[in-house]
């Protein structure tokens, strides 16, 4: 497995890769990889000839009070664990190499990046979709893979890729969780041993709200009181949004009657911890 840190070696790899005839599979992320991760990983390897995984962490989708400095990092341990899954080239270039000059161009996908993370992060998403598509533009995959844990930038960027005409066909891949249901996330690693043992109340929250709507309650602002009901008398979160969404353009919905993304982000301690799932009334 090749290391790489520059564009330019980057693209000569995948270039030769190309010119013997392999697929490019490819997996951007900001490193502090975890089974989630690997997950994708795994099924580009799976999928494509030869797999690309990006480990930066992005200044441009923190805002000014975010944990940029604090995010964790863990590049050693990175590059072992996709090493052993077979991937064949990391792409970790410093932020001199991807923004040398201060950014002038931006990718802002609009109404879907109005709700949800949108509205407490209001620069995270053009953040987002001008690395992503700058990233996009280096490897230049046949496959690029998104985690459905972060619901709202998968469906941002599959818009971003489907107007921009980029010829790579965004792979959705399912939440990785942990035995209790914690969607594994880098940022757990944040949470102290108590509030670790709290956190799985997010996705229990989730789940009861999906048997609500499956036992006929269409009403979505009865549905987000017992969410928030539970979420502040069984932890110590601050609850940042729980909202349900319609899939298309993830507005909030009053009533539900076809199939809604139902989303929250809670803080809880230093950790936003964000979560969600589908849920079809039928
Ligand atoms: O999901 C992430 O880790 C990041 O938002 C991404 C897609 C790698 C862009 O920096």
């Amino acid at each position: 497995m090749q290391i790489c840190k520059t564009i330019s070696e980057t693209r000569a790899a995948i270039a030769q890769a190309r010119q013997a005839g392999q697929t490019i599979g490819f997996v951007p992320t900001m490193g502090a990889l975890h089974q989630g991760h690997f997950s994708l990983v795994s099924q580009s390897c799976a999928q494509c000839d030869f797999t690309v995984v990006s480990i930066f962490v992005n200044p441009t989708q923190f805002g000014p009070n975010e944990d940029l400095n604090a995010y964790p990092r863990t590049f050693d341990a990175d590059c072992q664990g996709c090493q052993k899954l077979g991937a064949d080239l990391i792409f970790a270039p410093s932020a001199a190499e991807m923004y040398p000059k201060p950014n002038l161009t931006w990718i802002n996908v609009e109404k879907l990046t109005e709700h949800l993370c949108g509205t407490s992060r209001p620069t995270h998403f053009r953040g987002v979709c001008t690395v992503v598509a700058k990233l996009l533009n280096i490897v230049q995959p046949d496959r690029a893979y998104f985690g459905q844990k972060d619901a709202q930038q998968l469906a941002v960027i599959q818009r971003m890729v489907a107007d921009l005409n980029f010829p790579t066909t965004i792979v959705p891949c399912a939440t990785v969780r942990e035995e209790d249901g914690l969607a594994m996330s880098s940022r757990n690693a944040y949470l102290s041993h108590e509030q670790r043992r709290l956190a799985p109340v997010l996705y229990q929250t989730l789940q009861n709200a999906a048997e609500l709507i499956k036992q006929g309650n269409t009403n979505a602002t009865d549905i987000i009181a017992a969410m928030t009901e539970k979420i502040t008398t069984q932890t110590p979160g601050q609850i940042d949004y729980i909202s349900i969404v319609d899939k298309e353009l993830l507005h909030p919905v009053a009533t539900i009657e076809a199939p809604v993304l139902i989303a929250l982000a809670v803080r809880i301690g230093k950790a936003r911890l964000i979560d969600n799932i589908v849920v079809d009334p039928s």
